[in-house]
């Protein structure tokens, strides 16, 4: 077992930095000339399966989930095709609307998620198309699916999923350009601009991550000064909100401490009155067109005497005056965030686990493919 953890002490630090390569195999193949390219989708176009779809409804557990949902940014705002992204144990019993127009889109890293299974089983039966994200090759969703995109991150042992969430958000993005293309949304030079940010993602990546293994770096000892706290809450606006969601799934499912995700304008609205000095806050500040909506939000928590960390854009000092601790990431396209910002989050989850003694490769009442609905 040592072997396969590569000298890393657990499976998830070792698969946390494996992430650069993952993502470049999502990657690589994919993006040609200035245009997106995903054959595992031609037998589908061929049979007009893609022609008429008017909505799009992605389906999903946990952090396939949080990926779902950023998702639902990037379609709509490249394909303009409206998009619901929906937690498959609900789907399955809300009597779905779903025909032919509906594309389904399913996220399983395992491809054995039984509620995903379920309801994309029940969707099938009304007609709707199907588009499989999985890790697994042959797994059972990929039975149940019209076209496969794998991720290809490779084996992921740790209970939690954290390489397989980069590369499900990356086939995600590549399959919402994939769909502007095809429908003439996306001028050619947008396209370019989108391919070139996200081939940088990878290097982006390791650059926080070679930050982290350095000296002088925040994320392990703030870690530990925070292994005492009972609840942290994250925020975050726009795909910084999914983002959230999946910091505080992070940080609960290794690490035990209660932690909560929230839209930040939707804090003020009755879950501040949970935030005193004892509860440090996470908000996803980085660059974007509600960065002055997320700072106004801090600000109120700070108010609060609550301990704030946020994660913020390199060079981004003005945030300096609104935190009290910063984590830093590099600069990319708005939409493209998520898959930096989460890196640092999963390593202060990470770094909080160990400080507790928690068992991270394999946290209680946690299995890698839940299998029972
Ligand atoms: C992720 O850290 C969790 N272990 C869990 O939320 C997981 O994402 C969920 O069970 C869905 O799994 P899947 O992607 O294999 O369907």
């Amino acid at each position: 077992e040592a072997a396969e953890k590569g000298g890393y002490p657990h499976f998830v630090i070792k698969e946390i930095n494996e992430q650069p390569e993952a993502l470049r195999r999502a990657l690589t193949g994919r993006s040609r000339d200035g245009q997106l390219h995903l054959p595992e989708l031609e037998r589908m176009e061929h049979a007009g399966l893609l022609n008429n779809i008017q909505r799009i409804l992605v389906v999903a557990c946990g952090t396939s989930y949080h990926a779902g949902m950023i998702a639902k940014y990037a379609i709509e705002k490249w394909a303009r095709i409206p998009v619901e992204t929906i937690t498959a144990a609900e789907f399955r019993y809300c009597d779905p609307i779903v025909g032919p127009e509906t594309l389904c889109i399913a996220v399983t890293q395992s491809g054995e998620t039984a509620d995903t299974l379920v309801g994309i089983r029940q969707a099938r039966e009304h007609g709707a198309p199907v588009i499989a994200v999985t890790n697994i090759v042959s797994s059972a969703i990929t039975r149940l699916a019209d076209a496969v995109l794998y991720l290809q991150a490779g084996p992921e042992i740790g209970v939690v999923a954290t390489k397989t969430f980069v590369s499900s958000v990356a086939v995600l993005y590549m399959l919402g350009l994939y769909l502007g293309q095809s429908r003439d949304r996306i001028q050619p030079e947008q396209m370019r601009e989108f391919l070139t940010a996200m081939d940088q993602l990878p290097d982006q990546i390791q650059h926080i991550l070679d930050h982290a293994n350095s000296k002088g770096d925040i994320i392990e000892p703030l870690a530990k000064r925070m292994a005492s706290v009972n609840s942290m809450m994250f925020i975050g606006r726009g795909v910084g909100y999914p983002t959230a969601l999946e910091g505080a799934l992070k940080l609960k499912e290794i690490s035990y401490i209660h932690a909560e995700g929230f839209p930040a304008g939707e804090l003020k609205h009755g879950s501040i009155a949970l935030l005193d000095p004892e509860t440090p806050l996470v908000g996803i500040a980085t660059t974007s067109h509600v960065y002055e909506k997320v700072v106004s939000n801090i600000q109120e928590v700070r108010a609060r005497d609550a301990h704030i960390i946020v994660v913020a854009t390199e060079g981004d000092e003005n945030i300096r005056q609104h935190a009290d601790d910063i984590m830093y990431v590099p600069a990319t396209l708005e939409i493209f965030s998520p898959l930096l910002a989460s890196v640092p989050l999963q390593l202060f989850a990470y770094h909080v686990a160990v400080a507790r003694g928690c068992n991270v490769d394999q946290p209680r009442n946690l299995a890698k493919s839940v299998t029972v609905e």
